[in-house]
């Protein structure tokens, strides 16, 4: 029985962490975990209750939500406070205030406690921004997935478009430009390389290639760790 490792995937939108990650969850019968997911979710409540959109405020939001990840044959479904928001959450107004609410120390702080609770005994693949520099800075693999900007726009207007959402190409890009902005100037946790984190640049690489990659490198780690091991042993 090999040993449930941490897999931590960091990227900026659209470079394709959470269809790569959701794969190679699949393959390795890990948890997938979409944390961008849960500062969606704590952005809705936050617009449901029509609440301020600064730190204090939104910290006491993130403290007092339910939030269930639930593992489906369809990827991870989000409940919060016992509603299955999953397809709400990639709402266009839940899109353009998540960087706020994601930049506020009260909000990160009670998501990063919860993402630990859930990917501490190992066995998952979590995606997000910050998941191998602050919360799983010892995560057994790290990968930095990157993209260049005008693939990242073009995979997400198709994604809309499949998903029937009335989205333009200015709209995407704005939004895309705006969130990278903001995802890596916020003081707290910004969207860095993690250290010990290996780039795959995915501008030219099939889903299949992605996450052969990430599976070659979870190989890797379980072969050095197995080496490790029997030498401990002599
Ligand atoms: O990956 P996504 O588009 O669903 O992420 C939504 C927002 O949440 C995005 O602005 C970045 C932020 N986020 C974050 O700050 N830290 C994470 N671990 C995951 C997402």
């Amino acid at each position: 029985m090999k040993k449930p490792l941490i897999i931590a995937i960091d990227g900026p939108a659209g470079a394709g962490k959470s269809t790569t990650a959701r794969r190679v969850a699949e393959h390795l019968g890990y948890a997938y975990i979409d944390t961008g997911a849960m500062y969606r979710a704590v952005t809705l409540k936050a617009l449901q209750l029509h609440v301020p959109l600064e730190d204090q405020a939104l910290g006491e939001v993130a403290r007092n939500v339910t939030l269930e990840l639930v593992q489906s044959p369809n990827g991870q479904r989000t409940i919060l406070d016992g509603q299955d928001v999953t397809d709400a959450v990639r709402g266009a107004d839940v899109t353009n205030a998540v960087s706020i609410v994601a930049a506020c120390p009260t909000v990160r702080r009670a998501m990063v406690l919860l993402q630990r609770r859930i990917g501490n005994d190992g066995g998952v693949v979590m995606d997000g921004r910050d998941i191998g520099s602050v919360v799983f800075p010892n995560a057994h693999v790290k990968v930095f997935l990157v993209a260049d900007v005008e693939e990242r726009i073009r995979r997400r207007l198709a994604e809309a478009t499949a998903q029937g959402q009335a989205a333009s190409e200015s709209d995407i890009r704005r939004q895309i430009v705006e969130r990278d902005r903001l995802d890596s100037s916020r003081e707290d946790s910004p969207l860095i390389r993690a250290s010990g984190s290996v780039d795959i640049d995915t501008t030219s690489l099939t889903i299949d290639d992605q996450v052969q990659r990430i599976i070659d490198l979870v190989a890797a780690y379980h072969r050095t760790y197995d080496l490790i091991s029997t030498f401990g042993s002599l």
